[in-house]
C-alpha cells in the first residue's frame, strides 16, 4: 500500500508502483492549472472552461523544508497541494528559521512532524532525507539531498516521456554533470526499469558514479524474476554506453536529457572551471536529428541555447509544468486521498518487492529486508546515512 510511506529514492518504488503514480498524475492533471487560467500547454490550450476543482487534500497540511534554493520543486509542491485544497507551511531558507540559531535537522524534523501531514525536504547533504524519514512521524518526500536523489523529479521526467509516447524502450542520452547530478542518478535507475538504452555523456571528471552503474546493470533482474519473465534479455539489466562526445550520440537517441554542471557541488572551483561550458545544445546540433526531444530538469545556465526554446524539440518548460500533476499524485497517494485503493496485480507487486530485496521499503517505522551483493547506489546512500546520520547534529 502507498499510504504512510516515505519517498526518498527511486529505488524505493517498483515499476508497478511508478506506473500507478503516473496514471494517477494523468487523472489529476485536469486540476493542475486551476479553473480561471486561460493559458496552458498542448491539447486543450486556452480551453480552461470546465476545468475542475478538487478538495481531495482539504484539511491536510504540507511542510516544505528547503535548506537549498529551489524554484520548481518548492513551488510545484505548493501549487499541487493548494490546487487539491490543502495548505502549505514553508521554510524557504535556513536564514529565516531557527537553523541560524544552530538547530539541527533532527530536532527540526521532530518538531515539524507535529505541525503537518507530510514533509518535503531539500537538503545539501546526501542521506539527509533518509535520516529525516527515520525520525518523522509523517511521510517525508526527498526533494533533493545533495548529489544523492531527486525522486519526484524523476517521476515528472517519466511522466513527460509517457505523454510523448516515449517511455518504453527509449534511447536516451543523459548529458552534463552525471557525477553530482541527483536528477540523473534517480532517473537512470527508473529508465532502466522501462528497458531504456542509456548513453552517458559527460566530461571524464563528471562520469556517472560506479555504484549507480552497478545498480543499472542489476536493474530489471529482480523485476523480471518477480514478473516470471523468461527468455533472451529478461533481467539483463540496462544497456549503458559512456562517452564525452555529445555529437557522437545525437543521431543515436530519441531524447537528450541535458543537465547543468553544478558549480555549487565542486569542492575545488578550479575543477569546475575545467568543465564549465563543456556542452551546449544549439539549433545547429538539432539539424543532426530533427526529431530529437530535448529535456532538462532546469535551472539551466548556458547548456541549452535560448534559440532552442522555440523549436518543436524543446520540452523543458512543459516538463516543469508536469511537476504539478505528478506531485499531486504523490501527495494524494502518500496521504491516502484516493491513492490507497488496491490495484490489479498488487500480489505481484508484493512479490516484486520481496525479490528486490535491495530496495528499502520506506514504510514509516519499517525497514525492509536487504540482500547482500556488490556495493550499489543504495549502499552508497546507506553509507552516507550511517556516516553522517548517527551524528544528527551534523546535518
Ligand atoms: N528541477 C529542480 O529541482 O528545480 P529547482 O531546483 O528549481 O527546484
Amino acid at each position: 500500500m502507498f499510504t504512510k510511506r516515505h519517498l526518498i529514492s527511486t529505488r524505493d518504488f517498483s515499476k508497478d508502483e511508478i506506473d500507478f503514480l503516473l496514471s494517477r498524475a494523468e487523472e489529476l492533471e485536469k486540476f493542475a492549472r486551476g479553473r480561471e487560467q486561460g493559458w496552458g500547454w498542448g491539447e486543450g490550450e486556452g480551453e480552461r472552461e470546465g476545468e475542475e476543482e478538487s478538495d481531495l487534500l482539504k484539511g491536510k497540511i504540507l511542510a516544505n523544508l528547503f535548506y537549498e534554493p529551489s524554484t520548481r520543486t518548492r513551488l510545484s509542491f505548493e501549487t499541487a497541494m493548494k490546487r487539491l485544497g490543502g495548505e502549505v507551511l514553508n521554510l524557504y531558507s535556513t536564514e529565516t528559521s531557527s537553523v541560524t540559531k544552530g538547530e539541527n535537522l533532527a530536532d527540526t524534523i521532530r518538531t515539524v512532524s507535529g505541525y503537518c501531514d507530510a514533509i518535503v525536504l531539500r537538503h545539501p547533504r546526501e542521506g539527509a532525507s533518509r535520516m529525516a524519514a527515520s525520525l518523522a512521524s509523517v511521510p517525508v518526500i526527498n526533494a533533493g539531498d545533495g548529489a544523492g536523489q531527486h525522486p519526484t523529479q524523476t517521476l515528472l521526467d517519466l511522466y513527460t516521456l509517457k505523454k510523448e509516447g516515449l517511455l518504453e524502450n527509449l534511447r536516451i542520452a543523459l548529458v552534463g554533470d552525471l557525477k553530482y547530478g541527483r536528477t540523473v542518478h534517480s532517473l537512470a535507475y527508473a529508465l532502466a526499469l522501462y528497458g531504456a538504452t542509456l548513453f552517458f555523456v559527460s566530461p571524464e571528471a563528471l562520469r556517472m558514479p560506479e555504484e549507480v552503474k552497478m545498480d543499472l546493470r542489476a536493474a530489471g533482474t529482480a523485476e523480471a524474476e518477480a514478473a516470471g519473465a523468461a527468455g533472451a534479455g529478461a533481467g539483463a539489466g540496462a544497456e549503458v554506453f559512456e562517452t564525452s562526445d555529445l555529437s557522437a550520440v545525437v543521431k543515436e537517441v530519441d531524447v537528450l536529457y541535458v543537465t547543468r554542471i553544478q558549480k555549487e557541488r565542486f569542492p575545488d572551483p578550479a575543477e569546475y572551471r575545467k568543465v564549465a561550458g563543456a556542452y551546449r545544445v544549439t539549433r545547429g546540433l538539432l539539424k543532426e536529428n530533427e526529431d530529437l526531444v530535448i529535456m532538462h530538469p532546469l535551472p539551466r545556465v548556458d547548456e541549452i541555447d535560448a534559440a532552442v526554446d522555440g523549436t518543436k524539440n524543446a520540452r523543458y518548460f512543459k516538463q516543469a509544468f508536469y511537476g504539478v500533476p505528478v506531485r499531486m499524485a504523490v501527495l494524494s497517494t502518500l496521504l491516502g486521498a484516493g491513492g490507497e485503493r488496491r490495484r490489479e496485480g498488487e500480489e505481484k507487486q508484493g512479490a516484486s518487492k520481496n525479490a528486490r530485496g535491495n530496495r528499502r521499503n520506506s514504510g514509516v517505522g519499517e525497514e525492509a529486508p536487504r540482500t547482500l551483493r556488490e556495493r550499489t547506489a543504495d549502499d552508497r546512500e546507506r553509507e552516507c546515512y550511517e556516516q553522517h546520520g548517527k551524528d544528527a547534529a551534523r546535518f
